[in-house]
Parts: structure tokens; sequence; C-alpha cells
């Protein structure tokens, strides 16, 4: 079964919790699809820590370039996005950067220390919750450039099937989209080269998600 067939939308006008409710439902359908960019979640919380909704910390150290893996914090769906040189290039396209609607993550929508050209404190890691900042449904990676089924332009990126909505790979949403806002960036930093701790922030650093403008 299709990830569109699973999200049976409400017929009529459909909340934000709807979505959240389905999106929910629909996310491991989303990770099954998703098969080259392998899931290879490393992560082993106890289960004092996943009932407190504590962080929680992932070994990045087989993550490929080009792949990505889905965590949960606090029942959020987490994507953790390993970016190829390529992939990073295309973020400072000018080209791309006219079709964001926020291309300097001008809204709070990240920690203050990931609000740079990359949305990361690692350029080559991303880390975003998964969740579209329309109605809710869970973003598909559509990594490949110029994959005509979304546009001949497509630069690769994050793509709503819910309404359309469409992120590049640092999760900024593009212009004339429904999603208002850029996709959000949780509390992390790193206790090693790839050791990645979602849900706490550096030392120094106080970001809350609940400061930010849309979830
Ligand atoms: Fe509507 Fe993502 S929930 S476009």
């Amino acid at each position: 079964m299709s990830t569109q067939a699973q999200l049976r939308l409400p017929a009529q006008s459909p909340s934000r919790r709807d979505f959240l409710f389905l999106a929910t439902g629909a996310f491991g359908a989303v990770g099954a699809g998703a098969a080259v960019w392998p899931l290879l979640a490393s992560m082993k919380p106890s289960a004092e820590v996943k009932a407190a909704g504590g962080p929680i910390t992932v070994d990045l150290s087989h993550l490929q370039p080009g792949q990505q893996i889905s965590v949960f914090w606090q029942g959020k769906p987490v994507f953790i996005l390993h970016r190829t040189g390529q992939a990073l290039a295309e973020l400072r396209d000018p080209k791309l950067l006219a079709r964001l609607g926020d291309p300097d993550s001008a809204m709070v929508q990240q920690p203050d220390y990931a609000r740079n050209w990359c949305r990361s404190t690692k350029p080559e890691f991303m880390v975003l919750i998964a969740i579209c900042t329309h109605l809710g449904c869970i973003p598909a990676i559509r990594p490949d450039p110029g994959d005509s089924s979304i546009d001949a332009s497509w630069p690769g990126g994050y793509f709503c099937p819910c309404h359309g909505s469409k992120y590049d790979l640092a999760g900024r949403v593009f212009r004339g989209v429904p999603a208002p806002y850029n996709l959000p960036v949780p509390p992390h930093h790193y206790t090693g080269d790839t050791m990645l701790v979602v849900g706490e922030n550096p030392a120094g650093e106080n970001f809350s998600l609940s400061s930010i403008e849309q979830l």
C-alpha cells in the first residue's frame, strides 16, 4: 500500500491535529519506502529516557554520505541526513535561494547555533523534526536533482505528499507552497565527531523547541 493510500484524508476541514495523527501512522511506510536512504539508526535510549522524553544519543559513524536515518525524540520523528558535497554546494546556489520562502532562516524555526547557511552545527549532518509546517504530515526525502515527478528544476529536498509542500535539504521551505515555515531543527549537539545527542543543547545554550513559530 502506498503512503498516499494510507493517508486517507478527512472529508472536510482537516485540522492540524488530524494530520499529526495520520502522519504518525504513516511514518513507518515512509521509511520503508525509502530504500535508497537506508534506516541505520544506532540508538539505544533506556526505557526511562524514552518515558521522560529525555535526550537520545545516536551514533552516526556508519551513516554514509547520501544516507538518512529516522529516530524518534519526544514522540516526534527526527530525520538525520548525511549530506553529500554536492548537496551542500546546492544549498548556496543563488537559483535555489531565490525559490525559498525563508532562505536565511529569519523565522525562529531553529536554535541560534543552527541559524546559518546549512541550518546545522556540522554542515554534513542535518537534523530536522520531520513534521510538515502546513498540517503536520511527514515529508518524504526526494534527494535526486531533476526528479521530474516533482518538477524539472527540482534541486533535491523533501516533498510532502499531503498538499505538495517542498523543502530543500536544509529543511527550508519553498515559496508558493502551503507550508509557511522551514522544518524545525531540534536542540542537539555532538559529544564526538559522530556522536549526536538529540534533545540537548551545546553547553551555554538554552534553546527550547517550544519557542519556535510552528511545529
Ligand atoms: Fe499539507 Fe504537508 S501537511 S503540505
